[in-house]
């Protein structure tokens, strides 16, 4: 199933008559989970107005490379670091020659020329425009460069004309942008996930818990099952949507976590240990609820099982990786849960820095199994977990 959750996409809207279809390009994408930011050039202001646009968008449509305001914070360079994908629908023949000669004359394609990430080209023009050699020679050259084309339909045409050029469906196009993030890396596998954190009750009102948001287990969720994965989740308490193509077993406390955990491990290929579990609980639960009194309070802890530990243990065990959340010797610290957890893999990240870890929509990880620590640099936590599902695929089922 197409899916672009937490994906960020800019869409370039050029002078074609197809233009009037970009609202619904922005829709399609919308619907299979993508934020949409818009550049439209001159030639496409011609034909859709920007107040549809930045409706439908929920943002400012971007139009203009002088943006006074914009630029003071090099508008077109944020534009360009915070795409995942650019899709030009429609790009018009101006837009797809200026592209090829590497001009930068407008937002649009000085856009393109300053960003990393993956372009789409969606042509629309009259099919005799399409059929010019300097045409096919210039969507020749940006495949080459690395784009990809997304092929016009055949049919009839606003001109009266019929042949090919017509542009592609706007959800063909949507699905064709999830498709990028979509692999067969790990199809056949069985990969249980926990996240979020976990509540240990002092009585029926109190309980103990942490900051956990769910962010980072939900974003390997979905990268798991672009992935081609069947995976299954342990939620504790979050604040993120649900990946609805997952099964999902809600929990509370570190006690049906674990319960929950040990029910389904059997099966599992890959286990992603990412909840914050609370390693202590009260010793006991007060019935009713607690009292304010004159005496100080103290509450008697005691340790919550170690699920990520258990199962490393198991006689038959799935591969097992940990996640440590340290603020201090960070690497010397995640080798020391390592070792002591038996795991395969531990990903590291520092949650002294508040712009990334425990609530934040970024991270910066280290992936560190017995012999190996390689950075993940700071990224969206989307992204993250893309390469971490990546590294684990590569090392631990790749010739399987
Ligand atoms: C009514 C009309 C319809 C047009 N339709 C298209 C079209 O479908 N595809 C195309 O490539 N150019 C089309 N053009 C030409 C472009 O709008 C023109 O080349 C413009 O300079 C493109 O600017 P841009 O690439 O900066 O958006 C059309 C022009 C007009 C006047």
């Amino acid at each position: 199933m197409s899916d672009l959750t937490n994906k960020r996409i800019v869409l370039g809207v050029s002078g074609s008559i197809a233009a009037y279809k970009s609202p619904e390009i922005v829709r399609r994408l919308q619907d299979l989970g993508a934020e949409v930011r818009v550049i439209v050039t001159n030639g496409g202001r011609e034909f859709v107005s920007e107040r549809s646009l930045q409706t439908i968008s929920k943002n400012k449509v971007h139009d203009n490379l002088w943006d006074k305001e914009a630029e003071l914070a090099m508008g077109h360079i944020e534009l360009a670091k915070w795409a995942d994908v650019i899709i030009i629908a429609p790009a018009s023949a101006n837009t797809i020659a200026k592209l090829c000669h590497g001009r930068a004359d407008d937002l649009l394609t000085t856009v393109i020329l300053a960003t990393e990430a993956k372009i789409m080209i969606a042509p629309a023009m009259n099919q005799q425009m399409f059929a010019a050699s300097a045409m096919k020679d210039n969507l020749e050259l940006l495949q080459k460069r690395g784009m990809d084309i997304i092929k016009p339909g055949f049919g009839e045409q606003a001109c009266g004309d019929v042949g090919e050029g017509r542009l592609a469906d706007p959800l063909d196009i949507a699905k064709q942008a999830a498709d990028l993030f979509t692999s067969s890396l790990l199809s056949g596998k069985n990969i249980l996930i926990t996240l979020g954190g976990t509540k240990e009750s002092i009585d029926p009102v109190r309980f103990i818990s942490n900051h956990s948001s769910g962010k980072m287990g939900m974003a390997l969720a979905h990268a798991c099952i672009q992935a081609g994965a069947k995976t299954t989740l342990i939620v504790g308490s979050i604040s993120v949507d649900i990946e609805k193509r997952a099964e999902i077993i809600h929990v509370v406390s570190a006690e049906d976590m674990y319960k929950a955990v040990m029910k389904k491990i059997n099966s599992q290929d890959l286990f992603i240990s990412c909840a914050a579990v609370a390693d202590f609980k009260p010793k006991k639960m007060s019935k009713n609820k607690i009292k304010k009194n004159d005496s100080p309070m103290t509450i008697e802890l005691i340790e919550n099982k170690d699920i990520l530990a258990t199962v490393s243990q198991l006689e038959k065990k799935p591969i097992c990786i940990g996640f440590a959340a340290e603020t201090e010797n960070h690497i010397e610290n995640a080798r020391i849960k390592l070792k002591k957890k038996k795991c395969d893999a531990i990903i590291l990240n520092d949650v002294s820095k508040s712009e990334i870890g425990l609530n934040s929509n970024d991270n910066e990880v280290h992936f560190i199994t017995k012999n190996k620590s390689e950075i993940i640099e700071k990224n969206t936590k989307q992204i993250i977990a893309e390469k971490i599902i990546n590294k684990l695929a590569n090392y631990f089922f790749k010739s399987s």
